[in-house]
């Protein structure tokens, strides 16, 4: 008899039952009233007492085995029984929409001016968020507690002994600094980032925005050229038919400075709310880089001269899109961001 139970552990062992039929065919076969294992047990309780002491316990194992065996595959068919196949039925029911992310206008907008410009040859520059005060200001030519330094209302982190004041960058112009610092010229880069300046949150300011500045330093780099780069970006960005004009200005670190502004971009120059009827709106800061400021980073001023423009993004995407709340950009409002879905760069 042990030999046959032997046997039938052997068979069940390696079982593999493939649906709730061959369960039951097996329940049937091993487990029920009349199956092998109830009748090996009616055979035992015949048998004579020493036959029972050496199959006892491997009649009792072929039966725990069989109902483990049992247990595994019924949990198994059980589950895939609680999927209601019913819901897969009709293929020809609609499917059901999901959402796709899109683009932050701030991102599309960066991405454009970014493409514009690397036509032109210009590589992309980064540096930190956190800066110190040579690279923000002193480099650039700020005087120390000149009122200049007012101009940018400056979130400051550390206050040390001046220049090594850390600050969080008021503007992109640090990367400049820094990137003639560590190289030679010529240098054809721009620099997109974030910056941030001590303003009382409102439609028209927010402490934080996003710039693209640029420069261009080689010889005989002029003013000239620096009107046509911009009025080459400007007909990329707003279309073909958009006058430029320049406007003298003054930053600390540019020599002349002037500050450029595009027809309008909604009444095409004949008046309206956004350019307050003047027919011009303002889009960026630029002149010829101050001979101090390339001095300055290690740049011998004599033989080198070079331009340098800054704008922020969000007055590039307010024009373009007519956006006149600048709190939209950082709210993360799902309505306003969705309307940029269709934009694609
Ligand atoms: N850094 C200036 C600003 O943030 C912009 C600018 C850059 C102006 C380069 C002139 C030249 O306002």
């Amino acid at each position: 008899m042990l030999e046959i139970i032997k046997q039938y552990h052997q068979e069940i062992k390696d079982i593999h039952l493939q649906n709730i039929d061959e369960l039951e065919h097996y329940r049937v076969k091993y487990l029920s009233k009349k199956g092998i294992i109830s009748g090996l047990f009616e055979k035992f309780r015949a048998a004579s007492a020493e036959e029972k002491r050496s199959i006892g316990k491997p009649l009792n194992e072929l039966k725990k085995e069989a109902e483990e065996i049992h247990l595994h595959f019924k949990e198994i068919f059980d589950a895939q029984k609680n999927i209601d196949f019913k819901t897969f039925n009709d293929l020809s029911l609609p499917g059901e929409g999901f959402e796709t992310g899109a683009r932050h206008p701030i991102s599309l907008v960066r991405k454009q001016i970014i493409d514009i410009f690397h036509g032109l040859g210009f590589v992309i520059a980064e540096g930190p968020e956190i800066e110190d005060d040579w690279h923000n200001f002193s480099a650039l030519n700020f005087p120390e507690e000149h009122p200049a330094r007012d101009m940018q209302d400056t979130f400051f982190i550390e206050k040390k002994n001046g220049k090594d004041d850390i600050a969080l960058r008021t503007h992109t112009s640090s990367v400049q600094v820094r990137l003639m610092q560590n190289g030679k010229p010529p240098f054809r880069a721009i620099m997109p980032g974030r910056v941030y300046r001590n303003e009382t949150i409102s439609a028209r300011a927010h402490c934080f925005f996003h710039q693209v500045e640029g420069m261009y330093v080689d010889k005989q780099v002029s003013f000239a050229d620096l009107k046509q780069t911009l009025y080459f970006f400007v007909q990329e960005m707003f279309g073909a038919d958009t006058k430029v004009r320049f406007r003298a200005s003054y930053f600390p670190f540019t020599e002349p400075s002037a500050e450029m502004d595009i027809s309008c971009t909604i009444c095409k120059g004949k008046g309206c709310n956004l350019c307050k009827n003047s027919g011009w709106v303002e889009i960026l800061g630029c002149g010829m880089i101050d001979p101090n400021v390339l001095k300055n980073c290690g740049i011998d001023s004599e033989t080198y001269t070079g331009f340098a423009f800054g704008m922020g993004i969000e007055r590039i995407t307010n024009l373009k899109y007519q956006i006149k709340d600048l709190r939209l950009f950082s709210e993360n409002d799902i309505r306003f961001l969705k309307q940029f879905n269709h934009e694609i760069v």
